[in-house]
């Protein structure tokens, strides 16, 4: 491929001695998992976002398996979740025996659509959970609004946008209880898988941290008040994540600049490409997500030049095999479905050059001009 759609290589290609020695450290401290590393990531999380409780996790699924879990989401509780988002998103739920209620997302921002969760309240919801993705933030002042009214909690799942805000407040603080991922490819990018819930309710809190841990209280080994999980973070990876937060402002900011050559050198196909939509708030690139018309013939097309390309997700989650058994059909959901039609992502990494959006832009370009004819 001449332009992958990540490249790791050249993100950790000047980082050999700094990776050697965090391994080396971890090694030699007898401190492998949990441990003051850890504990400091925490902290450091807890500084950068405002938030007033952190819990390090082994991943963002696993957080947000502890957080639905002490919310208390179990056989017979329902949650609304959006029908295009990755399947952690509702998977989380059906681990536990609840009910995903699928909700149809806006069509300009393809986040969850605050009309429809209003549709789709029951006596038996309990939580609604919001994801951002890509680099668009969901509605959360008028999701807000409607948790309140319907006494029900408020799921922010950012594992996408740590960095992003809203009115100056962190993404995973507008709701409940948030979280974030630090999988290699999401904006922090981790070397491993590596999680974070943070919130601003001290009970909430208090019962994420047991249950990551076996339903152990802090300090009281092998005396378990909740039945919990091993879903703990190494030292490692929280020593290599707490480093990187340092230049997580300037990562943002690059992948900003490169997400706005993108809208710019594009702008010549716009009647074919939309691009990500305008919003108000500071918000994370994670990837530079397009509704492409021809999106297939458009993959291949960049295929062929060496171009890699991702679609993010080929189905709602409805349409999954996983969830056939709920038997919605085609047309309930139709924006998530007609997302899932169009959506692509072109490559958007902070060592990036500009060169390399250029190069991708003209071939794309190329591609809609020949349907001109
Ligand atoms: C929106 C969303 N939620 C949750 C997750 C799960 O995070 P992890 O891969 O760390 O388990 C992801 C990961 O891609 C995600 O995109």
């Amino acid at each position: 491929m001449i332009q992958p759609y990540q490249n790791y290589q050249l993100r950790y290609k000047n980082e050999k001695e700094r990776i050697k020695s965090i391994v080396y450290e971890a090694g030699m401290s007898d401190q492998f998992i949990l441990k003051e590393k850890v504990a400091r990531l925490e902290e450091k999380i807890k500084e950068y976002t405002g938030a007033p409780y952190a819990t390090a996790v082994s991943n963002g699924t696993s957080a947000l398996i502890i957080i639905l879990k002490a919310l208390g989401v179990k056989p017979g509780v329902d949650v609304l979740t959006p029908a295009f988002s990755f399947i952690a998103t509702a998977s989380c739920i059906s681990l536990l025996g609840g009910n995903p209620i699928f909700v149809d997302i806006d069509k300009k921002t393809g986040m969850i659509d605050p009309d429809d969760v209003k549709r789709k309240i029951t006596p038996s919801s309990r939580v609604i959970i919001a994801a951002h993705l890509f680099s668009v933030m969901a509605n959360m002042h008028r999701l807000r609004d409607i948790a309140d009214e319907h006494g029900l909690f408020l799921v922010e799942d950012s594992a996408v946008a740590l960095g992003g805000t809203i009115d100056g407040v962190s993404a995973g603080l507008l709701g409940d209880i948030g979280l974030y991922s630090f999988f290699p490819a999401k904006p922090i990018g981790g070397i491993g898988d590596g999680g974070m819930i943070v919130t601003k309710d001290d009970e909430l809190a208090a019962r994420c941290k047991m249950l990551r841990n076996h339903g152990q209280e802090a300090g009281k080994r092998f005396y378990h008040t909740l039945i919990g999980y091993n879903y703990r973070m190494d030292e490692l990876v929280a020593d290599f994540i707490t480093q990187r937060l340092e230049q997580l402002e300037q990562i943002i900011e690059t992948r900003g600049e490169l997400a706005e050559l993108y809208h710019k050198e594009l702008a010549s196909s716009a009647t074919y490409v939309s691009l990500p939509p305008k919003t108000e708030y500071q918000r994370v690139y994670y990837t530079y997500l397009v509704q492409a018309e021809y999106r297939d013939e458009l993959q291949s097309f960049l295929e062929e030049k060496g171009i890699e390309t991702v679609v993010f997700y080929p189905l709602a989650i409805h349409e999954q095999k996983a969830y056939q058994h709920l038997g919605h059909q085609q047309g309930d959901f139709p924006n998530a479905e007609q997302f899932a039609s169009k959506s692509l992502a072109f490559p958007l990494y902070p060592e990036m050059r500009h060169a390399d959006v250029r190069q991708i832009t003209e071939r794309v370009n190329e591609f809609y001009a020949a349907k001109q004819h």
